[in-house]
């Protein structure tokens, strides 16, 4: 559920009127719901009570300080995939031991930026990688403390692009390499391994791959203590799905109460890296339509919002919910919404039914909470829009909207 609602065929944000706050802060602009993200924190989170638990929001999915800040209050830890998430999670005032650090291609510099901050543990993704880390550990007298990225070779079910637990993804070791890793890792001077990780695909709609891959990691834990590893920390990344049309992925409270009974009785602390499930549906991007116009097969409108603002449904063919922001009694037409950017694939919905629209008239295209300003650019040198975060009546400038010295700032 989220706080974005129409009162009177009037699109509000809590309790703000969002053609208000277009007027006032220009559009395009991303805005956040302050009580749905804790919501969805708070849902999330208490689904896996019956489980020693840390819930670490993956930042890429939304990576704005005033956010981050947000769920940091609200207890959460952080899944961070590069030196810049890391820096923006410890300057949100997130404590480094809530701090989990994946991806596959983790620098010198990061891994000592990580090391210095003294984060919870790496999850590594390759056996070069866990040199790297053992070395840069010595140089600093340091000890990181590890977790392998299994691969469990997994069909998630979703969009190839977002899966990334299946033997031809570049993510993580399969399960023989992994024991090699272990065995390696246990040898190195530098390293200590605390927890087993995976993450095999994003926008799931269903349990039964988690479970899957659940199975395959507990049967791996056994292997390891077969070779007198130990370890604490069970990390089975993100993934859960959101409604974007008509999916119906399970709630966060199927999921724990499935993990609970599969993990019963196993010492393990679990970690969960959700994403979308937490920002997705706490978010809207608001749009204007600058110009109307029709040719004998198409009506387009083209508003002031292009694949800049949100790649989602370039990229993936994403389907994102679009609505008036003050809904009319006009007759429907069908409508191809695209962006002023100079590209084909340029657009934020296809063929999509609306009551008729003027220019000018704003849209508000939904769950645009995850992965929509985090992917933004500059291209065809475009200011990158402004993120607004309202709570109750307040309004909060999370992010300006960036302007035209900010688009040159670092050139000669
Ligand atoms: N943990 C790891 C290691 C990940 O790679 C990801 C997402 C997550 C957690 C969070 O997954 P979530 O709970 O959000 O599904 N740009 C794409 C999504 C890419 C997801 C990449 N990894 C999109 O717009 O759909």
């Amino acid at each position: 559920m989220h706080h974005f609602e129409y009162r009177n065929g009037k699109l509000f944000a809590e309790e703000v009127n969002v053609s208000e706050l277009a007027k006032q802060y220009g559009t395009p602009a991303y805005i956040y719901s302050a009580a749905t993200f804790r919501r969805h924190f708070q849902a999330f989170d208490s689904a896996f009570s019956d489980l020693d638990h840390l819930t670490c929001f993956s930042v890429k999915a939304n990576s704005n300080l005033s956010v981050l800040k947000m769920l940091a209050e609200q207890g959460a830890g952080m899944d961070v995939v590069s030196g810049g998430e890391l820096f923006r999670a410890l300057k949100a005032g997130v404590a480094a031991d809530k701090i989990v650090y994946s991806g596959v291609g983790k620098r010198a510099a990061e891994i000592k930026q990580a090391l210095e901050a003294g984060i919870l543990m790496f999850n590594v993704e390759s056996i070069a990688e866990l040199h790297k880390i053992n070395d840069v550990a010595e140089e600093m007298g340091k000890i990181a403390k590890i977790s392998i990225r299994i691969n469990p070779d997994v069909d998630p079910q979703t969009h190839p692009y977002i899966s990334t637990g299946m033997k031809k993804n570049k993510f993580g070791l399969d399960i023989e390499h992994s024991l090699e890793a272990y065995k390696l890792a246990a040898k190195l001077s530098h390293i200590e391994p605390i927890g087993m990780d995976c993450h095999i695909g994003s926008q799931l709609t269903s349990i039964s791959p988690f479970l899957e891959a659940l199975e395959k990691l507990l049967k791996f834990y056994e292997r390891l203590k077969e070779i007198n590893i130990s370890i604490q920390y069970l990390d089975l990344g993100g993934g859960l799905g959101i409604s974007y049309e008509e999916e119906e992925p399970p709630h966060p409270s199927e999921f724990g109460k499935a993990l609970a009974e599969k993990l019963a009785g196993v010492p393990l602390k679990v970690i969960l890296e959700p994403g979308r499930v937490i920002a997705g549906n706490a978010g809207i991007m608001v749009t204007e339509v600058i110009y109307t116009k029709s040719n004998p097969t198409k009506n387009f409108l083209i508003v002031d919002a292009g694949m800049n603002d949100l790649i989602r449904p370039s990229l993936y063919g994403s389907y994102h919910r679009i609505g008036e922001v003050e809904k009319n009694e006009r007759e429907t037409k069908e409508y191809d919404i695209v962006g002023p950017i100079c590209e084909s694939g340029d657009f934020l919905a296809r063929e999509r039914d609306l009551p008729e629209v003027h220019d000018g008239e704003l849209l508000a295209v939904f769950s645009a909470g995850a992965y929509g300003f985090t992917m933004a650019s500059n291209y065809n040198s475009r200011p990158r829009a402004c993120e607004l975060i309202v709570d109750g009546e307040t309004i909060l400038v999370a992010r300006k909207r960036e302007s035209y010295e900010d688009l040159v700032a670092n050139e000669l």
